[in-house]
C-alpha cells in the first residue's frame, strides 16, 4: 500500500528519496510523485507510472528537504492530479498514507473557507487543514499538531514548508511509519528497507506520535503533545535480503528460502531438548495457563495459516479454537470468554484489519492476546501482551510465501506448548515432534528439487480461466492458499474445496477444461480423497495431483501425477505449501504477469 520517504540533509534529497520509492515499490502503487523545497519554492514531479518514470521527471530537480510517495489509490482515481504529494496555497506539501474517514466534511468547510482542491483525493484536506492553522502564524509543528485533532481515520504523513526549509514533520496513527537518524541528516519511512541506503539506525514512532526534524536532530511529541524519547533501533535488514540476487523474482527468491526461515524460526526450540513457554514471551507459561480455549484472528494467507492451526490445536492440544476474518470479526456482535487466547496473524503487523480486530478484542475485555509476526516493531506485536516472531526476513513479494510457512512452524509450536502444559503430550510424543521440526527445513529443501516438473507441468495451465483446488483436513486450508496463490498472481479464477464437498456443488463446473489439483497426503482421509477424485474423473477433470509417496497414484490419461519425496505427518501442511506456490509461480510465468507487484494489491493492506 501507499509508502512514504522523506529527507533533510546538506546534499541533495532527490536521489534518496527515489531509491526509497524503488525499495517501498513492492508495497503496490498506480502512482508515484515528490516535492522538495528549493528557494523558498515547493518544487514537485508526479507520474502515473512506475518509479522509474518519476526518476527520469526529475532528472532536474534538486534539493535537501523533501517528501516522497508511492500512491495505491483509495479516493480517486490513479492519476497524475490524485498523485502525492499534496500541495496547499503553494506553501504546505504532503505525503500520506492511509484513509482520512471525515474527508467529505473537512473538504466541504474547507472550500467555504476559499481552498480550492485539485485532487479527488482524501489527503487534500490534511494540505489545507496544516495551512490553515500555519497562516494564522503558528509553526510548522503546531500547525500540523493542530491539523491531526481534526482528522478521523488512519495515517502516517510527510510534511514540508516552502518557507521552512530546516524542518520536516513525520507522524503516525494506524499506519506505519519510522524515523531514520542519519549523521547530520535524517529521514522518514514507510519501512525500514527504505532507509538501508542511508542509515541503519530507525526510531519506530508510536500511535499518535509526531515528530518534528530538523538537520541536526529531532524531537517526538505523544499524542497529547508531551515530548518523549523513542528508543534507536539498529535494523538487523541488510541490502541483501532485499535485494533479487540470482532470481528472476522474489517470490521465486522467496519460495527458495524457505528452508532458511523455517530454520531460522525453529531455531530456539530445534537446539533445545524441550519446548518451553518463553518462546513466546516472558508471561506465557501464566498466561497459557489461564486459557481455555483459542481465536485466531488475520486475513489471507495469514487466515489461511490459522485454519491449519485449528486442526492441529483441537488434535493435540484438544483446545478449542475458532479461526476467524479479522474484517468479519471486528463488526460482528461476538460473545467474549475472558479464557480465550487471542491469537492474531500477520506477515506484515500492520494490516488494518487485524490490528482493528486485535482492538476490538481488547475492548470486549480479552485480555490473553498473543500475536505471531514477521516484523518485530509492527504495530500488532507492540499491541500484543505475548508474540512470538517468524523469522522469515523481509517479504517483498506481494503473494505471501515464505511468511505462511513460518507462520504454520510458529503455529505449531504454539500447538506443542499449550498441549504440554494442559498435560497433552508425553515427553516421548514432545521428542518425536522435535526430531520432526528439526527434519523440516531438509524436507522443504527437497520439495524444492521438484522445481523443474512444476514449471513444466504449469505450461498446461496457461490457457486455462478456471481451477479447482481440493484439499481434506488439514490440508484443505492448503487448498485455499494453493487457489489464493494461483488467483493472485496469474489472475486464473481458483476455487478451493474440502473434496468431500465437491458433489454437493462445485462438480456442477468440471467438465474437460477444468483443471482440478489435489492435494494428496499419506493420511487417514487418503481413500476418501481417491474416491472424490474419481468423482472428477468419472466426469472428464483432468487431475493435478499433489500425493506422498506410497499413495499409490499413478500417471495416467488424465492424471498428472507430482510425487512429493515424503510424508511429514503433522508437519505436511508446510511441505504440501511449497509445490502450490511453485505453480502458481510458473503459471503467472507462463501468462506474463507481473508476479511481484500483481495488478490491484498491495503487499501491506494498511487501510480497511
Ligand atoms: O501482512 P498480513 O499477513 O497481515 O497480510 C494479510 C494479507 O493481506 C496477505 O496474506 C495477502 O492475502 C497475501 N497477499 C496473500 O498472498
Amino acid at each position: 500500500m501507499c509508502g512514504i520517504v522523506g529527507a533533510i540533509a546538506q546534499r541533495n534529497v532527490v536521489p534518496i528519496l527515489l531509491q526509497g520509492l524503488l525499495r517501498l515499490e513492492y508495497r503496490g502503487y498506480d502512482s508515484a510523485g515528490l516535492v522538495v523545497v528549493n528557494n523558498s519554492h515547493l518544487e514537485r514531479v508526479r507520474s502515473t507510472g512506475r518509479v522509474a518514470e518519476l526518476t527520469e521527471k526529475s532528472a532536474s530537480t534538486h534539493g535537501h528537504l523533501g517528501i516522497a510517495h508511492t500512491r495505491w489509490a483509495t479516493h480517486g482515481v490513479p492519476s497524475e492530479r490524485n498523485a502525492h504529494p499534496h500541495i496547499s496555497s503553494d506553501v504546505i506539501a504532503v505525503a500520506h498514507n492511509g484513509i482520512i474517514e471525515n474527508y467529505e466534511e473537512l473538504r466541504t468547510r474547507l472550500t467555504a473557507q476559499n481552498y480550492v482542491f485539485t485532487s479527488d483525493t482524501d489527503t487534500e484536506v490534511i494540505a489545507h487543514l496544516i495551512h490553515s492553522h500555519y497562516a494564522r502564524g503558528n509553526s510548522l509543528l503546531v500547525a500540523t499538531q493542530a491539523a491531526l485533532t481534526e482528522l478521523v481515520g488512519a495515517y502516517a504523513i510527510g510534511v514540508v514548508a516552502a518557507d521552512n526549509p530546516d524542518l520536516l514533520i513525520g507522524s503516525r496513527k494506524g499506519s506505519p511509519l519510522l524515523l531514520g537518524v542519519g549523521e547530520g541528516e535524517h529521514f522518514i519511512a514507510s519501512d525500514a528497507s527504505a532507509l538501508l541506503q542511508v542509515t541503519k539506525n530507525m526510531v519506530y514512532l508510536e500511535e499518535g506520535d509526531v515528530a518534528e526534524i530538523g538537520l541536526r536532530g529531532y524531537r517526538i511529541f505523544n499524542a497529547k503533545g508531551d515530548e518523549v524519547k523513542r528508543p534507536v533501533h539498529i535494523s538487523e535488514l541488510t541490502n541483501e535480503s532485499v535485494e533479487l540476487g540470482e532470481y528472476r523474482h522474489y517470490m521465486q527468491k522467496e519460495i527458495h528460502e524457505q528452508p532458511q526461515a523455517l530454520a531460522d524460526t525453529l531455531e530456539a526450540v530445534c537446539n533445545s531438548q524441550s519446548l518451553v513457554p518463553g518462546i513466546f514471551g516472558a508471561e506465557a507459561a501464566t498466561t497459557f495457563a489461564d486459557i481455555d480455549s483459542i481465536l485466531i484472528l488475520a486475513c489471507g494467507t495469514s487466515h489461511h495459516a490459522g485454519l491449519v492451526a485449528r486442526y492441529w490445536l483441537e488434535e493435540i492440544a484438544g483446545i478449542p479454537c475458532n479461526v476467524e476474518i479479522a474484517s468479519e470479526y471486528r463488526y460482528r456482535v461476538s460473545v467474549p470468554n475472558p479464557k480465550t487466547l487471542v491469537v492474531t496473524i500477520s506477515q506484515s503487523g500492520e494490516t488494518a484489519d487485524t490490528l482493528a480486530a486485535l482492538n476490538h478484542a481488547k475492548s470486549l475485555g480479552h485480555v490473553h492476546t498473543l500475536s505471531i509476526c514477521n516484523v518485530p516493531e509492527s504495530a500488532l506485536v507492540r499491541l500484543s501482551k505475548l508474540r512470538m516472531l517468524t523469522r522469515a526476513g523481509p517479504e517483498i513479494g506481494v503473494a505471501s510465501t515464505k511468511a505462511f510457512t513460518t507462520q504454520l512452524a510458529a503455529l505449531f509450536l504454539l500447538t506443542l506448548v499449550l498441549a504440554k502444559l494442559h498435560g497433552k503430550l508425553s515427553k516421548e510424543v514432545e521428542q518425536q515432534h522435535l526430531h520432526a521440526l528439526r527434519h523440516l527445513p531438509s524436507a522443504a529443501q527437497a520439495v524444492l528439487n521438484l522445481e523443474p516438473a512444476i514449471a513444466k507441468l504449469a505450461e498446461r495451465f496457461s490457457d486455462k480461466q478456471h481451477a479447482l483446488f481440493l484439499g481434506r483436513g488439514l490440508h484443505y486450508p492448503i487448498a485455499l492458499e494453493g487457489a489464493l496463490k494461483l488467483k493472485e498472481i496469474s489472475y486464473i479464477h481458483a476455487e478451493a474445496y474440502p473434496a468431500g464437498e465437491l458433489k454437493h456443488g462445485p462438480l456442477a463446473l468440471v467438465d474437460k477444461n477444468m483443471p482440478v489439483v489435489a492435494v494428496a497426503p499419506n493420511d487417514l482421509l487418503l481413500e476418501k480423497l481417491k474416491s472424490n477424485l474419481q468423482e472428477v474423473r468419472a466426469r472428464g477433470g483432468e487431475l493435478y495431483v499433489f500425493a506422498d509417496a506410497n499413495t499409490r497414484f499413478h500417471s495416467s490419461d488424465g492424471i498428472n501425477l507430482m510425487q512429493m519425496p515424503e510424508h511429514a505427518g503433522f508437519l505436511s501442511p508446510i511441505l504440501h505449501t511449497i509445490p502450490l506456490q511453485l505453480l502458481a509461480y510458473y503459471v503467472a510465468l507462463q501468462k506474463g504477469t507481473d508476479v511481484d507487484k500483481p495488478r490491484n494489491l498491495a503487499k501491506s493492506v494498511t487501510v480497511e
